[in-house]
């Protein structure tokens, strides 16, 4: 080995001519759902999660340590953030800044090409490309492992966008110190065999979601009665999940996820007052899913906080998947992802996409 980084290229800790670092990272879509936190503060979950980074939608982000001091300047896509957008991530730079012993402000520059606040993770690739180029700027020189428990402090999703291809985050042991329960939670990368699977994404509603997801997990964790079946039952899906992958299996990858998904909804509905993200459009995309698996295609829905639906299937079948989602989702956009690379510092003069 040469040193090499495994999340950020061959060297760590890569600034560019203006002291600045760069990262770009993709979303990824949980197979088996991330849905309830045990400790808000750290960001750590009840249960272990699974899923695929997209090849579509990244986030690239800049960050560039300021002359002066005052407050942190944040863009998201050109705009200065505002309300808890703007406090997410000076938090997250707060922590940076505290891990790194330094308290220069940061000027903060994210460009997002997905949807955001419409189901499809921009918290994920976004906090995972901060995490990366922050950790740069700041100097922290952090590893692969280190790069997504400090992704997770922004967006639990993101701990999982630091990998390429599937990965795993482990919720840790539920008992201990804080120390040691932030050091057990991280991603990594889970193996699997000869898988050539698509995602087709219906985006059956674009706009920003009712309710959000912490604010959705937190009610479900604490009214939900059928929150523990579903968290008991999570262990065993990722058990089968991962043998599924292993062995290449697409439809037992399918089930899997589809019952992980439609499970962590039911939570949702059973909270007080309920939570619903499962639209009419949904549905209509959900019977489209069914009728494929008739006609003897092997198509899986899943479906996070909103009501839009990503089909896993074969990659020969994504373009009639996408046909008949598009069918069924009236008129919403449909896109085809496939397994992409985990997060990574860009060079100067790259742009990520
Ligand atoms: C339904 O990671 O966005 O997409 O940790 O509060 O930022 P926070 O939540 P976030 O939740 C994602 C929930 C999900 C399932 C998943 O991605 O595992």
């Amino acid at each position: 080995m040469s040193g090499e980084h495994p999340a950020t290229g061959t060297r760590p800790r890569v600034r560019d001519a203006a002291g600045g670092a760069s990262a770009v990272a993709h979303p990824n879509i949980a197979l088996i759902k991330y849905w309830g936190k045990r400790d808000e503060r750290l960001l750590l979950p009840w249960t272990d999660s699974l899923s695929m980074t997209l090849d579509i939608f990244p986030t690239t982000t800049r960050v560039r340590l300021a002359a002066s001091a005052g407050r942190d300047e944040v863009l998201l896509d050109g705009v200065p953030a505002r309300g808890e957008a703007r406090r997410r991530v000076v938090a997250f730079l707060d922590l940076v800044r505290e891990r790194a012993g330094l308290s220069r402000r940061a000027v903060v520059d994210s460009v997002n090409t997905v949807p955001t606040g419409a189901g499809l993770a921009s918290s994920a690739s976004g906090f995972a490309a901060l995490a990366v180029a922050a950790a740069a700027a700041y100097g922290l020189g952090l590893d692969a492992t280190g790069l997504s428990r400090l992704a997770r402090r922004g967006s639990g999703s993101a701990s999982r966008s630091v990998f390429g291809g599937f990965a795993a985050w482990y919720a840790g042991p539920s008992a201990g110190p804080d120390r040691e329960a932030d050091l057990a939670s991280f991603a990594e990368p889970v193996p699997a065999g000869g898988l050539d699977p698509a995602l087709v994404i219906a985006v059956v509603d674009a706009g920003p979601k009712a309710v959000s997801s912490r604010e959705a997990m937190r009610r479900t964790v604490a009214t939900s009665p059928l929150y523990r079946p579903w968290a008991d039952s999570s262990g065993d899906d990722l058990a089968q999940m991962r043998a599924a992958l292993l062995r290449g299996d697409l439809e037992a990858v399918g089930e899997i996820a589809e019952r992980n998904a439609l499970g962590m909804h039911a939570t949702m509905l059973a909270a007080r007052p309920a939570v619903r993200y499962l639209s009419p459009a949904t549905l209509s995309v959900l019977d489209g899913v069914l009728q494929l698996r008739r006609d003897g295609v092997a198509a899986y829905a899943t479906m996070d906080a909103g009501p839009n639906v990503k089909v896993l299937c074969r990659r020969a079948d994504a373009h009639r998947v996408a046909d008949a989602v598009r069918a069924a989702a009236a008129q919403g956009a449909v896109h085809i992802a496939r397994p992409g690379p985990g997060a990574r510092l860009l060079g100067e003069g790259e742009d990520g996409r």
